[in-house]
């Protein structure tokens, strides 16, 4: 079978909806593979829409088992329907109601949208276009209605049942089956929906808000896993307070009720009062879980609780404006995760990972605006650009009209738009409102794709004590763009005299604002400041804080880079200065590698590292990261072009070879003060101390194999929580021989049964850079515990294969191409959303040299000429070869 053509679909072709849908009636028989749905819809023509039209609805895979047309069964001549399409010849005029009942199998379900079992719970999910494949329906996020849910089913199967809104009745019924009706009362669109049935576990507790209602929140998981659920409760509770005091936002129903199942395409959706998210965002215990999981718990609960205004109550007109929700949203949860830990640490978390996802993906095949104009499977715009840009967006327009005017805009926004469907257009106007400014050039940040290089250009004259920093603008063509327009790119800046002083800012080309809050706008293609009364030769801080997602070029001189990292008052530049010089000491290793140059004078750099480790125990979280070494991943971005992997690793693993025999001694004494005697915390302060405190493990093995493992395996036998224990194996996996195949053993043993935990193993070893891990992961997938039907599973194994080991992944034989085509192949047909993301790891196959080149482009074209793909994973393969 030949795929078929895809259906591109265009904003420039959005048509408001011909029938409105005011109230929606479920009734829904659980049953495991014949589950009843009955839809009662309250429709009328939608006044701005088309008249005289008929009435099409969408579905997805649906069996029609019963339709009424105000209370009567219809002539089957009066209609028409297909698994994806019910269609009514003739439309009343007058409002009218239809009764639709649908009839689907939740166990044969193993895409995970729509209505699907995980374990022995029933569960959804809608978004984006998941409602179809439950009801008939209007499918798309501008039509709104009141829904009220009747859940029946098996007592002793699910004796908890769950919906939407506020619980409004329930009973037992006869034959030990019940029901529980739920109703919401703020109108949502079907995305937003949800059901959950299943015999689950629960932690409750009470949230006073702000005005003095009372909240009942509850996680619901599995059954003995209640305990690991607290974190998640109290990062709720604080997510809910922060919201409160930050945007003045409170909560809106009685019940807020969160589900964790351990199926789930992704990481979690926020369903109006039911959020349902996969289990790794919500179970951990600091046996079970690592630092990082528990800052990822805070934040995606944070995350999708904020949803609650910015996704919900107001939400999207449609998808093309999906950024209003969700680079919003990711906003929002980046100041909690900044106002519950630490800001500087959490901004270079965030730009390190916008650089790793979102960079690659502006600059090759794939790349698409924060708002794209054309899409053929949605599913695939859920992207680094929409979320990550799309909160950078965000952030640029606060450092743009500053904090007052934002949340004044804000709160604008909220008070205009509640219960409405909105686009960027409308958000944007509220800013435009309260600030008085025109952001109309602004604005071209969301439809321009690509990510702009600014060049910085400096010049001091001595005579004239003047410094001249000229900024340019480019951004590089992008797929169907190829002329680009200057932005307007807010750069934050700083001048340093000889001593580390901060100088005063004064320029006749500048406005007093730019150089009195340090942020000059670059609006045009280029422009040219020329600073006056400048002493000395200064240091340039540019970009403080990553005051916009762009690449910055060129790094400054060794001599600035050295002076920054010692002084800069930024911690985000300090720490940007390292990355640089990393960056400089592996380049110059890849040319000395190559025959080319002498081995860099790592020196300074070293000096200054070595001064971090020995004086960072007042901040260990910013020195961990500052010693992290930029990754392969990094590298290859930087590279840009004819990318070889392996001796990028060669070249970076010599600097840590180099770094960690130099630092060896101080690297082991932080190791041995930082050890901590108190139970564990997953708080800000102590994750940073255990941060530091594996990263410089890792180095003392880096420069000290012997050293390093034997400090490694007794790290590994005594760490009483997961963070260590799993540094520990780290070591062990990258030392490789008998100790690390041993740890792994015992690993498997102490944790076998626990599935996140056996993820983490998975991971690790399809990650181990050498020759023998992909028949590794090969063994891996054959394993009992390995299944295509568990999305945390499969991408703990293939997608940290892909992802996180570039040697392997782009192994010369092509080994790596075949291993991640031929899952997506046999994926596709089970679960094509985790297929096409998967395979997204080859979409920078034009930056890599020319034999790797060829084998990704082959690799590609073989899944493109397969019979019968996904719409996703189609669209995926044909646009990565675009
Ligand atoms: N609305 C999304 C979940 C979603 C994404 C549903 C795509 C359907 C298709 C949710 O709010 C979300 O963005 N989740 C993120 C985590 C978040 C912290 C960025 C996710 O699931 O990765
Ligand atoms: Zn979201």
């Amino acid at each position: 079978m030949r795929n078929p053509p895809p259906q591109a679909v265009r904003l420039s072709e959005y048509r408001p909806t011909d029938f409105l849908i005011d109230t929606v009636d479920l009734d829904i028989c659980l049953h495991r593979t014949q589950t009843r749905v009955v839809a009662r819809l309250a429709l009328r023509r939608n006044p701005k829409g088309r008249a005289d039209v008929p009435l099409t609805l969408d579905g997805d895979g649906l069996v029609l088992r019963g339709l009424k047309l105000n209370g009567r069964a219809m002539d089957a001549g009066d209609y028409d329907a297909t698994p994806d399409r019910l269609a009514l010849h003739k439309a009343p005029d007058a409002p009218f109601t239809l009764e639709i009942e649908t009839e689907i199998d939740p166990s044969a379900n193993t895409q995970l949208t729509g209505l699907y079992r995980s374990g022995s719970a029933y569960c959804t999910q809608c978004e984006a276009e998941g409602f179809r494949r439950i009801t008939y329906f209007l499918d798309r996020p501008d039509v709104l209605g009141v829904y009220t849910t009747r859940i029946e089913a098996d007592k002793s199967e699910a004796p908890v049942l769950l919906s939407n809104g506020n619980p409004a009745q329930s009973g037992d019924l006869a034959d030990g089956r019940h029901f529980a009706v739920w109703r919401d009362p703020f109108p949502k669109p079907s995305y937003l929906f949800a059901l959950v049935g299943g015999d689950l576990g629960c932690i409750r507790r009470t949230f006073t808000t702000r005005s003095g209602r009372d909240v009942a929140l509850a996680i619901y998981v599995e059954h003995g896993k209640e305990d690991r659920a607290h974190y998640a409760m109290d990062a709720l509770a604080r997510a809910m307070r922060w919201d409160e005091d930050t945007f003045g936002r409170e909560y809106d129903l009685d019940v807020f009720n969160i589900v964790a199942v351990s199926d789930f395409n992704m990481g979690a959706m926020e369903n109006k009062g039911l959020n349902i998210f996969n289990d790794k965002y919500v179970l951990a215990s600091p046996q079970t879980a690592t630092d990082s999981d528990y800052a990822g718990i805070e934040a995606v609960i944070a995350h999708e609780y904020f949803h609650n205004w910015t996704g919900n109550r107001i939400t999207c007109r449609d998808w093309f404006q999906l950024c209003l929700k969700e680079g919003l949203t990711v906003f929002r949860d980046q100041e909690f995760s900044s106002d519950q830990r630490s800001r500087a640490v959490e901004r270079i978390g965030d730009v390190r990972g916008l650089r790793l996802a979102q960079f690659p993906e502006d600059s090759g095949p794939l790349a698409h605006p924060v708002r794209p104009e054309v899409y053929n499977e949605i599913n695939n715009f859920y992207t680094a650009t929409v979320y990550e840009k799309g909160a950078e967006l965000i952030r640029m327009l606060k450092t743009l009209i500053g904090d007052a005017d934002f949340r004044r805009g804000m709160d604008l926004y909220f008070e205009r738009f509640d219960g409405t469907a909105a686009t960027v257009e409308d958000f944007l106007s509220c800013f435009a409102d309260v600030s008085a400014r025109d952001l109309t050039h602004f604005t071209l940040w969301y439809a321009q794709a690509g990510t702009p290089i600014v060049t910085a250009k400096s010049a001091y004259d001595e005579n004239a004590k003047s410094f001249a920093l000229t900024l340019s603008q480019h951004t590089p063509p992008t797929p169907g763009q190829s002329d680009k327009r200057p932005l307007l790119i807010p750069i934050s800046l700083a001048l340093f005299g000889e001593n580390g002083e901060r100088l005063d800012l004064a320029s006749p080309d500048a406005s007093a604002s730019e150089c009195a809050r340090g942020l000059v706008e670059l609006a045009t293609a280029s422009r040219t400041i020329t600073f006056a009364g400048v002493a000395s030769r200064p240091v340039a801080s540019l970009l403080r804080g990553f005051s916009a997602p762009v690449r910055l070029e060129p790094a400054p001189l060794s001599d600035d880079l050295e002076r920054l990292l010692a002084f800069d008052d930024d911690p985000f530049n300090r720490w940007q200065a390292a990355q640089s010089l990393a960056l400089r000491s592996i380049f110059a290793r890849v040319d000395s590698l190559r025959g080319s140059g002498a081995a860099p004078d790592d020196r300074a750099f070293f000096d200054a590292l070595r001064r971090l480790v020995e004086t960072g125990d007042d901040d260990p979280a910013f020195a961990a990261q500052t010693l992290a070494l930029p990754s392969e991943t990094d590298l290859a971005r930087e590279v840009g072009q004819n990318v070889d992997p392996d001796i990028l690793f060669c070249a970076r693993n010599s600097l840590r070879r180099a770094l960690g025999g130099a630092l060896g001694d101080r690297l082991e004494a932080a190791h041995a003060r930082l050890g901590d005697a108190r139970p564990y915390s997953p708080d800000a302060a102590s994750a940073g101390r255990r941060a530091l405190r594996n990263a410089s493990l890792d180095l003392v093995a880096a420069g000290d194999p012997a050293k390093g493992e034997a400090l490694a395996k007794r790290q590994f036998d005594d760490a009483t929580n997961m963070t260590d224990k799993l540094a520990a194996l780290a070591v062990l996996a990258l030392l490789g021989g008998d100790a690390r195949e041993a740890a792994f053993t015992r690993f498997y043993e102490q944790f076998a049964g626990d599935a996140l935990v056996i993820d983490k193993w998975f991971a690790l070893q399809s990650t181990i850079p050498e020759e023998a891990t992909t028949a590794r992961v090969h063994r891996l997938m054959r394993r009992d515990d390995f299944s295509l039907l568990n999305p945390n599973r499969v991408r703990s194994v293939v997608g940290a294969f892909a992802s996180a080991n570039p040697t392997r992944f782009h192994a010369l034989d092509g080994s790596g191409y075949t291993l991640l085509e031929n899952i997506v192949l046999e994926l596709d047909p089970k679960n094509p959303q985790l297929a096409a993301r998967l395979l997204t790891a080859l979409r920078s196959w034009r930056t890599l040299e020319a034999r790797r080149r060829d084998l990704a482009e082959a690799a590609l074209r073989r899944v493109l000429a397969a019979p019968n793909l996904s719409r996703d994973v189609n669209d995926i393969a044909t646009r990565a070869l675009a």
